[in-house]
Order: structure tokens, then C-alpha cells, then sequence
């Protein structure tokens, strides 16, 4: 039931159709306080054409409505305020979401159409960054949101797997290299054998050289490279996949930056066929002077190409392949210049697709107000991170609830749901102060106080299950209101969220669904044996299919016990 059209339709008619519903509906404001009631109709445009002053136009028009469908209706000076019966809207919407279960909040603005998601997309050989943490997270929750709006999403590991770099890792390995030692922590080895090479290259000059040349053949297919580069990759691999284990995150493609070593030659193709290619101080750009950005490097002096050229390569082979209704990069905010020429060099070539391609960016992860960083050796492993998380979750437990079956299953969807949730609810743009303590906190703005409401909730319909069968869920008292209206607006922040690729909006409304909840729940009397019984408990249901929905699109469980 759309509220809005219905107060919208009965302002029209008492205006005698002057104003259209439309027009209505337009200037209808929804009260920042419930005080003021659910919609406000504000008069003072009327005024000028009915020349008359809209304190009084306000009065007349009260008069006039269909006050029926009200609660009641309340003349304020020039505004007419709308009070909705509670009995009437608590009962649709709770009919609602108990019919549809966690289907509520689905939308078909998608049409089926593929979303493509670059994210992750960490480094072979190099350890995952916090930043690669974030995009993963929120490439997830993105990916679940868009899903939720009716597209088809396409989550693409962009894996870091190919540069001049492993020419160098090759050198070092052979010379200073352990097979043991790298299969047993493969990126800690690696990362140590490629900080050795450029030690020892500042002593002996001839390494580079030699790194030079093992990167040749390489590229040139030598079988002895390529066994070592898969090699280096799948250890790799099989590290990262430990993260997306416990993270509960798969992705449908990990083609990464090596597989389009074979792709790139007809971008280049096809951007020197449109003469686009200028030669700039022997190397080979794209001048994008019209855009106001700096010309994009294509190939440099030496023929070799670059980050960018792959991207290329890669956003046109997508386009191919998946027939993207968008395609997404959820990549940090340093990198926005080159999404920004990523764009403009495809826009020019008369690719109008482009302009579905976005970049979404984030900020960072800082600890103590400082930049967390991963090179020259400080290295935050993030499995350590998230085993000291699921750690602190299950000490609490063992305090809270000794006897809950299934301890350690609950301690790590806690643990891992703190880490997710404290990164996705700020805006993504802004950073995150890193600390385990807040991350875990039960109370507050964090995963563990969302998944707590909703073992509330059950542990409400464990001891009283909703009877079926009912047919009226009407409701009337201020508290139940409180959260129907939260339980209300549900697709609405899902469509901002996927308008905004911002998952912080559903962040946000599962902590505001649960103070609702939480305030309704600690002052009413909820078993009550009663004639509303069952309606309060159509509204616990509610509650828990809508914040169990909201997390899982987060990327985080809701345990019934915790
Ligand atoms: N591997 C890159 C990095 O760690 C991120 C790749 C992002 N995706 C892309 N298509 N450029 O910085």
C-alpha cells in the first residue's frame, strides 16, 4: 500500500481536482518528527493562486477531507498534518513481509540485467592489504544488493598476477628460494625472497638485469618461468581463499591481469585504428585534453604495456562477454584518475557503454589516525585479525551463554560479522579507525548489537510461536508504531542503497530497525496473553525475517542463539 498516493488522492479530490495527485504528491513532506505526524501538507504555494492566505487554506482543505482513513488530521498554521491509523498500516505491512518472507524488499529494477563487480583483485606474492579487505567486503554486500534489485551479479577476482615482478621472484627464488618453506607460508616467503632481491640489486646491479630477462621468458612462454609463475599463483591462491573461507565469500571469475596477456594486442589495434594512438616523448598515449585529464600511457617507449592497457583490454572483454547492464570497480580512491581515463579512452574509441562503468571507491583503514600499511614489513595478517576477533567472540560467549550448542560455528559468524559490519557502516568513502574492542562492542553501532536483536526476536517465538491462520495484525500503541514504520521503509533503502552502491544505508537501517525494536521490546509486556498477542508476535516475526535479510545483505549470518 503506497501511503503517500492515498493521502495524495484524498488532497486532490477535497481540492476539487485544482491540484493533481502528482502535484499532491510532490509537495507532500514526510515530518522529521512523528509529533508532526506521518505526511505534512504544506499550503503556502496554494496561496498565490487561491489568494488567500494558506493558514486559512489549511483549515478549509482539513475540513473537506476523507478523515476516515486517518487517525487524525491536525491544522498546524499553513501545514495539514496527516496522523495514519495505526491499526490499518501495521496490519498491511506485516501481512506483507509474513507473506513474502525474505523475499520483502525485492525489487525487479534489474531486470535480469549482469552487474559486474571487480573486487578483491589482490596481489600474487604480496601480502592482502586491508584495502583489498574492503573492497572485497564491499563488492559482497554490493553484489548482494544488486541481486536483491533484480540484476544478475558477475563477481570478478582481478587478481594482481602478472608485471616485471615475477622476473625478479624468479631470480630470487632460484637463488635464495625453498620449496618447504614456501608452501608452508607462501606469501610471508615470497614477500621475504622479493625484499631480499632488491637488497642484494643495490649491491650487485646485474640481478636486475637478470630479473629483466626471466620476465622475457615469461612473456615468451619458457616452460621453466611459467611452471614457477603458476606456481607462485596457486600458493598464492590458496592463501587468499583461506580469507574468503572464513569471510563466506566466492567470487564466479578469478581472471586476473595475465589473462589478458593475449587481449591486449587488439585494443591496441583498434585504438590505433581510430587514431586515437599519438606518439609523446617515444612513448604511445591517448591525449584526453578535451576531458581536462593528463594523456593516458598506452605503451611505453619500449613497447611494454601497462596497468591501464590491460584494463582496457579487459573492460572491452567484458563487455563481450557478459553484456553488462553496469559494470562496477570497487578498487580505492588513489586509483580514481585512472577509472577516470579508463572511461574517457573507451568513450572516445565510441564505446557509449562507458558510461555504465563505475567506479566506486573507498577510503582507508587507519590505525591509531595512521595509515595501516602492509609494506616494509608490516604486515597485518588478516587471517590473524579475524582468528583474534572470532577469539574475543567466543571468550564472550563463554561468559554469556556456556551452554549454547554449536560455540564455535556462532563465535565465528560473531567474530567475522563484527569485522564486515564495522567496515560497511560509514559512508565508504570515509575511513575506518581499525580497533577489535569497538568492532565487538554489544551494544552500539555494531554487527554483534544487530545480530543480538534478532537472537531476541527468536528467542520471543521460540517460547510463543506465531499462530497461522491469523488475519488481522493490527496494531495501535506508539511503540509498535515506531517500528512499523522502520519495518516500512526496507525497499526503499535498498534501492538507495543500490542507487548510491553505498551498503552503508543498510548498515544504518538495521541498527535504526533494531533501536526500534530494542526500545519496543524492553517496554512492552510482549507474551501478554492478550487479543493483540498474536500481533505482537507478527511484529517480532517481521523484525527477524527483515534484520536477518538486511545482514545476509551485508555478508553477514544471523545466528538464532548467541
Ligand atoms: N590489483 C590491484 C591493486 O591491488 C587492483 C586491481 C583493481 N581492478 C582493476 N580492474 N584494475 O591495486
Amino acid at each position: 500500500m503506497d501511503y503517500q498516493q492515498m493521502v495524495a488522492i484524498n488532497i486532490s479530490k477535497a481540492l476539487s481536482d485544482s491540484l493533481s495527485e502528482e502535484e499532491v504528491s510532490l509537495l507532500l513532506e514526510k515530518p522529521k518528527y512523528s509529533t508532526h505526524g506521518d505526511f505534512a501538507f504544506p499550503c503556502f504555494s496554494l496561496a498565490k493562486t487561491m489568494r488567500k492566505a494558506p493558514q486559512l487554506i489549511a483549515s478549509e482543505l482539513a475540513e473537506k477531507l476523507d478523515q476516515q482513513q486517518f487517525e487524525k488530521v491536525e491544522v498546524v498554521g499553513p501545514y495539514v498534518n496527516f496522523f495514519l491509523n495505526k491499526g490499518l498500516v501495521s496490519n498491511d505491512i506485516l501481512a506483507k513481509i509474513l507473506n513474502e518472507g525474505d523475499n520483502y524488499g525485492n525489487l525487479s529494477i534489474g531486470n535480469g540485467g549482469n552487474v559486474t563487480i571487480d573486487m578483491s583483485s589482490p596481489n600474487i606474492a604480496k601480502p592482502f592489504s586491508m584495502g583489498h579487505l574492503r573492497s572485497t567486503v564491499i563488492g559482497n554486500a554490493l553484489a548482494n544488493i544488486v541481486a536483491k534489485c533484480g540484476y544478475t551479479p558477475i563477481k570478478i577476482n582481478h587478481l594482481g598476477d602478472w608485471g616485471t615482478q615475477f622476473g625478479k621472484l624468479i631470480v630470487a627464488y632460484k637463488k635464495w628460494g625453498n620449496e618447504e618453506a614456501v608452501r608452508k607460508e607462501p606469501i610471508k616467503e615470497l614477500l621475504k625472497l622479493y625484499v631480499q632481491f632488491h637488497e642484494e640489486a643495490e649491491k650487485d646491479t646485474s640481478l636486475e638485469d637478470e630479473g629483466r630477462k626471466w620476465f622475457k621468458k615469461l612473456e615468451d612462454n619458457d616452460q621453466e618461468a611459467v611452471e614457477l609463475w603458476k606456481w607462485f599463483r596457486e600458493e598464492s591462491l590458496q592463501e587468499f581463499n583461506k580469507i574468503y573461507k572464513l569471510l563466506g565469500i566466492s567470487f564466479d571469475s578469478y581472471n586476473g591481469e595475465a589473462f589478458y596477456n593475449d587481449k591486449m594486442g587488439a585494443a591496441i589495434q583498434l585504438i590505433k585504428d581510430s587514431g586515437l594512438l599519438v606518439e609523446d616523448k617515444g612513448a604511445q598515449v591517448v591525449k584526453l585534453e578535451e576531458e581536462e585529464l593528463p594523456p593516458c600511457l598506452i605503451l611505453k617507449s619500449d613497447g611494454a604495456t601497462l596497468y591501464i592497457t590491460r584494463d582496457l583490454a579487459t573492460a572491452i572483454y567484458r563487455k563481450n562477454t557478459y553484456d553488462f547492464a553496469k559494470s562496477i570497480y570497487v578498487v580505492g580512491n588513489e586509483q580514481s584518475l585512472h577509472f577516470k581515463q579508463l572511461k574517457a579512452v573507451l568513450k572516445k574509441l565510441g564505446f557509449d557503454w562507458s558510461d555504465d562503468m563505475t567506479h566506486v571507491p573507498f577510503g582507508l583503514i587507519l590505525k591509531d589516525g595512521k595509515k595501516m600499511s602492509t609494506r616494509k614489513g608490516k604486515i597485518i595478517l588478516l587471517e590473524e585479525v579475524l582468528a583474534e576477533t572470532i577469539a574475543l567472540a567466543e571468550q564472550n560467549i563463554s561468559e554469556k551463554n556456556p551452554n549454547l550448542p554449536n560455540k564455535e560455528e556462532v563465535a565465528k559468524q560473531v567474530g567475522v560479522g563484527a569485522v564486515i559490519f564495522h567496515d560497511l557502516k560509514n559512508d565508504r568513502m570515509n575511513s575506518v579507525e581499525y580497533s577489535l574492542t569497538d568492532m565487538l562492542k554489544f551494544e552500539g553501532e555494531t554487527g554483534p548489537y544487530v545480530q543480538y536483536t534478532h537472537t531476541r526476536a527468536c528467542s520471543i517465538l521460540r517460547k510463543s510461536p506465531l499462530q497461522e491462520g491469523q488475519t488481522s495484525y493490527a496494531l495501535q500503541d506508539e511503540l509498535s508504531w515506531e517500528v512499523v514504520k522502520e519495518l516500512q521503509k526496507f525497499p526503499a533503502m535498498i534501492e538507495k542503497a543500490n542507487k548510491q552502491l553505498e551498503p552503508s544505508v543498510i548498515a544504518k537501517y538495521v541498527v535504526d530497525l533494531s533501536q526500534a525494536f530494542n526500545k519496543y521490546y524492553g517496554n512492552t509486556h510482549i507474551l501478554l496473553q492478550d487479543e493483540s498477542l498474536q500481533a505482537r508476535l507478527a511484529l517480532v516475526e517481521a523484525v527477524k525475517i527483515t534484520l536477518k535479510e538486511g545482514l545476509r545483505l551485508l555478508g553477514i549470518a544471523a545466528p538464532e542463539e548467541m
